[in-house]
């Protein structure tokens, strides 16, 4: 089981914590991980010029987006965790979502199949995390990719957070946000396993 974690904060702080713990969480269960953060790494904006779609060899930029690249095609399962910026996922992590069209127009069945999760951090307790992760959900459902949430009775649409704007601190506090989870993640390995023995 090949899973790769996803933060799209700028910051080594909560996301990057939370996506960590997600990965260990699921390697103490036999999984292999891999690990991106957009944290000081380069990302072109998509600029619609069709390169992708005309020549369907790739993206027309060669930045750090080639080992996202390389992790979806890798990956059984993917994690994707995201601070909440003005109520929803952050620029760079929307930029990275819209770079993935070159991808899929190149191999269009390449993400299908998979398994995806979210995590979302907000600094307020009702800060937009609910529509981050249905972003990260839509960004699965448009690709082929299954989306996973925590299931009914506590966990819902996936792990939410209140970070109080304590970056790392904020998100170890709080404990009802871990719980949840965990849920979450026992539900992605889940499904991981039922779709790889099907
Ligand atoms: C530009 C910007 C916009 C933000 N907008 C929101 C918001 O709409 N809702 C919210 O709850 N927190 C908002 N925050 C706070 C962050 O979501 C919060 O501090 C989060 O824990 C940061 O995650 P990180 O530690 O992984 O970087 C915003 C922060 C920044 C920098």
């Amino acid at each position: 089981m090949k899973i790769l974690g996803i933060s799209g904060s700028p910051r080594l702080q909560g996301t990057h914590y939370l996506v960590n713990y997600s990965l260990n969480y699921l390697k103490e269960k036999g999984a292999e991980t891999k690990y991106f953060t957009v944290h000081k790494k380069t990302i072109n904006f998509c600029r619609h010029c069709d390169y992708c779609i005309k020549k369907k060899e790739g993206c027309v930029f060669k930045d750090d987006m080639e080992e996202v690249y390389k992790g979806l095609e890798w990956a059984d399962g993917i994690i994707i965790g995201t601070p909440v910026y003005q109520g929803t996922i952050t620029g760079q992590l929307k930029t990275l979502m819209d770079r993935c069209r070159a991808l899929v127009a190149k191999k269009p069945d390449i993400l299908r199949g998979k398994v995806g999760m979210g995590i979302a951090v907000g600094g307020d307790r009702n800060g937009g995390q609910e529509v981050a992760l249905r972003t990260i959900h839509d960004f699965y459902m448009i690709n082929e990719i299954f989306p996973v949430g925590g299931g009914s009775f506590g966990a819902n649409l996936g792990a939410t957070f209140w970070s109080k704007d304590k970056g790392e601190e904020g998100v170890k506090e709080d404990e009802e946000g871990l719980r949840v989870l965990r849920k979450t993640l026992n539900k992605f390995y889940k499904a991981l396993k039922m779709l790889k023995t099907m």
